[in-house]
């Protein structure tokens, strides 16, 4: 259900978030014509711009790499639709001129029903403020929908966080409201929904009688290269476990939805959740990468507090405890500074009884979320030949060879489409948020140091593979590494 007469305003409009993701998110939809008849942008921030500077700011990202012609034309042509205010977070006047401006666009439709979508790309000192100002100037009691979408982070911990969301809860409605964890647009992720219960096979092994461990796993190849201030005072559990693994762990093993509204799969996200006891310490493993090969530790990036125990690596285990999940460890482990670029879901299955078999290969499906998505399933195999002899080989549905032709959208291209259609279920409702904060705040707090002196991380040269006691933790919950003499042969397709 798109609305025609529909302003999109994005908060933060000169920042990096609506330069890299919200602006060529925006455009995509434009281009394929799943933006509103007649919508309009609106540029918002504190950044005095004309109109021919913001236009150059808001496309600076959209990729025309081969200078395509068809994509400069709709660049031009999207610039047509945008409009830039400049105004303070915290002045109710600069709202005035905002909700000026919105009418000023409004005043041309023919309808009385009126739509305005506000997105906040917007650090989140300024949450607040800018969530009342909203309300209070540029809210259309009349005809139509007024959404808000943000972002994380929502607090530091249990407490913060209901803080921040029962403030803007004062102003805007749960319905209006669009909580975005990006992951939750990924393709792969929301493939979770259909690979788990469009399957009878997959259906069947998906419990603690078959599973052995599941791990959940982030990779970035980068550190934090001067975004260091930033992540110091959040951590890597606040930046990926805490919302995007655990959010992926969540549609994993919820039980089936009645159906697939909103609320019917977040009730289940919620029920899965609040089965999970807080991390506790012995179930957690933390790093922080030094300088190796030319490359800079974390310490010496100049934005970060000397001595920052901040971890930049982290692996939680989390247990469920309900009759499906009983006794099967979630690992749950994200570092930055590594040698590769992944993230991907990893399930162990147990071992096939004894006896007939010796050395054989446990079966592991992958689900491949980024880059080059896939899913695959190991699986033993005879070797071809006048011998009988099992050897680990894979069923593999790797994308780019599947869907040739597919283009496979960005998560903020699929999640802004969501919110402009008042679809929440991809989005993070308020007692979900406040669960996962029940699940991590303990040890939050434990490295924060707030009760006592604060854990150390261990160090891992830049560009490894984390932590060399990495191994050892993963063993510790019965994981098997295959033999060396497995690969998977298309991991690297380009
Ligand atoms: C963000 C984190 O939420 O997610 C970043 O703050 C991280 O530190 C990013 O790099 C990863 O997102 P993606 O889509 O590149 O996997």
């Amino acid at each position: 259900d798109l609305k025609d007469n529909t302003i999109i305003v994005v908060l933060g409009a000169s920042g990096d978030l609506a330069k890299k993701k919200t602006f060529p998110a925006l455009f995509a939809l434009y281009r394929q014509g799943f933006l509103p008849r007649d919508c309009k942008i609106i540029g918002y921030a504190r950044t005095k711009m004309d109109k021919p500077d913001f236009e150059k700011r808001a496309t600076s990202y959209i990729k025309n790499a081969e200078d395509n012609k068809d994509i400069a034309n709709a660049i031009e042509s999207f610039k047509t639709i945008l409009t830039y205010v400049a105004g303070d977070y915290e002045d109710g006047a600069a709202f005035d001129k905002l909700r000026g401006h919105l009418e000023g666009i409004e005043s041309s439709y023919q309808s009385k029903e009126i739509n305005r979508i506000f997105y906040l790309a917007l650090p989140p000192t300024v949450f607040i403020p800018v969530a009342k100002n909203l309300k209070e100037h540029c809210y259309n009691p009349k005809a139509g929908v007024n959404r808000i979408i943000i972002e994380k982070p929502f607090g530091k911990d249990l407490d913060s966080a209901r803080d921040l969301l029962n403030t803007v809860k004062q102003y805007w409605s749960e319905d209006e409201t669009f909580r975005i964890d990006h992951y939750l647009g990924k393709e792969m992720v929301k493939n979770l929904l259909v690979l788990r219960f469009a399957n009878i096979a997959m259906g069947a092994a998906w419990d603690k009688n078959s599973i052995s461990n599941v791990q959940i796993t982030f990779k970035e190849p980068f550190g934090t290269e001067g975004r260091g201030g930033y992540f110091d005072e959040f951590g890597m559990i606040r930046d990926v476990l805490q919302n995007h693994l655990l959010q992926v762990l969540s549609v994993l093993t919820m039980e089936r939805p009645v159906s697939f509204a909103a609320e019917d799969i977040r009730d289940e996200k919620v029920k899965v959740l609040r089965s999970i006891p807080p991390i506790e310490r012995n179930d957690t493993l933390l790093g922080q990468y030094v300088s190796a090969n030319g490359k800079p530790g974390y310490l010496d990036d100049e934005t970060v507090p000397p001595n920052s125990t901040c971890p930049t690596f982290a692996a939680t285990t989390l247990w469920i405890h309900n009759p499906r999940w009983e006794g099967v460890p979630f690992i749950l482990k994200a570092g930055k500074a590594l040698n590769e670029s992944k993230v991907e879901v990893r399930i162990q299955f147990k071992d096939v009884t004894q006896g007939i078999f010796k050395d054989i290969a446990r079966n592991e499906l992958v689900i491949r979320i980024q880059p080059n998505e896939a899913v695959y399933l190991k699986l033993n195999s005879k070797t071809p030949g006048l011998y009988t002899r099992a050897i680990p080989t894979e069923m593999d549905l790797t994308y780019k060879r599947r869907f040739l032709e597919a283009k496979i959208p960005e998560a903020y291209e699929a999640l802004i489409l969501d919110a402009l259609r008042g679809d929440h279920s991809n989005f993070v409702r308020h007692d979900e948020l406040d669960v996962a904060w029940k699940i991590f705040t303990p040890i939050l707090h434990w490295i924060d140091g707030v009760n006592g002196p604060r854990p150390r991380p261990v160090s891992y040269p830049y560009g490894s593979r984390g932590p060399k006691e990495l191994e050892a933790f993963i063993e510790k919950y019965g994981y098997k590494r295959n033999s060396d003499a497995y690969f998977w042969p298309v991991t690297n397709m380009a």
